[in-house]
């Protein structure tokens, strides 16, 4: 029916609405006439989750649910701000298996779509209202050797083999612990087998020729994060080297060492990412300054699928002082996640040296992280 004929008011309007579906619409104004308003996060929560989780996202009482397995505080920052969003909504998408958790958990795939997921998310992170910790997108993927800025709970048994030369196995087992909102200590612990006293064992092993079997310098440290936001973290730490190792076979350094440090973490669009590390060590009358640097990224096999984090590491050293000659190494790496709760990892790369590399082997290494916080190494698989 021609609507114009007759209603010179609607036929007006049909006509605007012609002209206007013809016109290019400017994206921003497309988007605001999208299905009404931004998702309000609170009344999906209440709707979708809060039966479960609370309204105070404390987890309901146990008389109110029909089932046994214990409920997430989502109000414990300790807990909350160190999961990344991303995380969760994988979790509130596809269903508590498929990061290892209870079938309770359901998915919410069908019912919620990721502009409401993400409001939900935007809900759910003012039940901590702490800032002082933070963010779990901060905990970038580990490398080889640079301190991240991040504090963790973790054990990481790190092996280094040299691939040619003398000799030199190394191994390292490294607990840390976060205790508030922004500090950790830790405890590593080197042992290997060396071939010369020239071999330190840790993260260091260097040339070797007569097989030495033993402890390292035990190594104490503590870190806190002095800055962050949600792209960016910077710490300051220190590490403190004890005289444990056989001297004698290579295997320490017989001396106290302070290791003072700055680190930096930050995010990169498209899932990269960058750490910094520089700092000092004092042995005795000599200082050396080391910095290294990693760039890498991340990405995901299968939708909710593991973790690959290729990156390239540069370490730089040098003895503070006259003539003294800067020392480079360049360690590519691969780290993965391998559990489905992702909180189990390995990392394997190749150090190679830069300068001296007559002197100084080229190293394999390999490390298998296990994030304790997450649930225990045989959890989540
Ligand atoms: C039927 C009850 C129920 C409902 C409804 C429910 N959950 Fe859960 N949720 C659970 C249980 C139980 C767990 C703990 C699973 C475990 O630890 O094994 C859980 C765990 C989680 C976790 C994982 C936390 C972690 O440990 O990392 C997230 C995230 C989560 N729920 C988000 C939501 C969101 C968002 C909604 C609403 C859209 C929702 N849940 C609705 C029962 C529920």
């Amino acid at each position: 029916m021609p609507l114009a004929e007759h209603n010179p008011t609607r036929g007006l309007a049909a006509l605007l609405f012609i002209v206007s579906a013809l016109l290019p619409v400017p994206q921003s104004l497309e988007a605001s006439q999208a299905p009404q308003a931004a998702p309000d996060g609170m009344t999906l929560y209440e709707a979708g989750c809060a039966s479960c989780h609370g309204s105070d996202g404390r987890g309901a009482p146990a008389d109110r649910i029909a089932f046994e397995d214990p409920l997430p505080d989502l109000t414990d920052c300790s807990f909350a701000s160190r999961e990344p969003d991303a995380d969760w909504i994988i979790v509130s998408k596809a269903g508590g298996p498929i990061r290892g958790f209870s079938d309770v958990m359901p998915a919410f795939e069908e019912a919620f779509d990721d502009d409401q997921l993400q409001a939900v998310m935007d809900h759910i992170r003012t039940f901590c209202t702490d800032r002082a910790w933070p963010r779990g997108e901060l905990n970038l993927p580990r490398p080889l050797f640079t301190e991240k800025a991040y504090p963790e709970d973790e054990w990481v048994w790190t092996t280094g083999v040299n691939a040619e030369g003398a000799g030199a196995v190394i191994n390292e087992l490294l607990y840390e612990k976060r205790f508030g909102s922004r500090n950790q200590i830790e405890v590593a612990l080197p042992f290997g087998f060396a071939e010369s006293p020239a071999a330190p064992v840790g993260r260091d092993a260097g040339p070797a020729s007569d097989w030495g079997v033993g402890l390292g310098d035990i190594e104490v440290g503590y870190k806190r994060a002095l800055v962050h936001n949600l792209a960016t973290i910077f710490s300051f730490g220190t590490e403190l080297k004890l005289p444990t190792g056989d001297e004698e076979r290579g295997i320490g350094e017989g001396e106290f060492r302070l290791e003072p440090f700055l680190a930096l973490g930050q995010i990169l669009p498209g899932d990269g990412f960058f750490h910094l590390q520089a700092g000092a060590e004092f042995l005795g009358e000599t200082t050396e300054g080391f910095w290294r640097a990693v760039l890498g990224r991340t990405f995901t096999s299968g939708e909710f699928g593991r973790s690959w984090s290729p990156m390239i590491e540069v370490l730089g050293s040098a003895d503070v002082g006259e003539g003294s000659r800067s020392q480079w190494d360049l360690v590519p790496q691969m780290q993965v996640t391998l559990n489905t709760r992702q909180h189990v990892m390995l990392n394997v790369g190749v150090r190679f040296p830069l300068t001296d590399s007559d002197a100084r082997s080229t190293q394999f290494l390999v490390y298998l992280l296990w994030d304790w916080f997450d649930g225990g190494l045989f959890d989540g698989w």
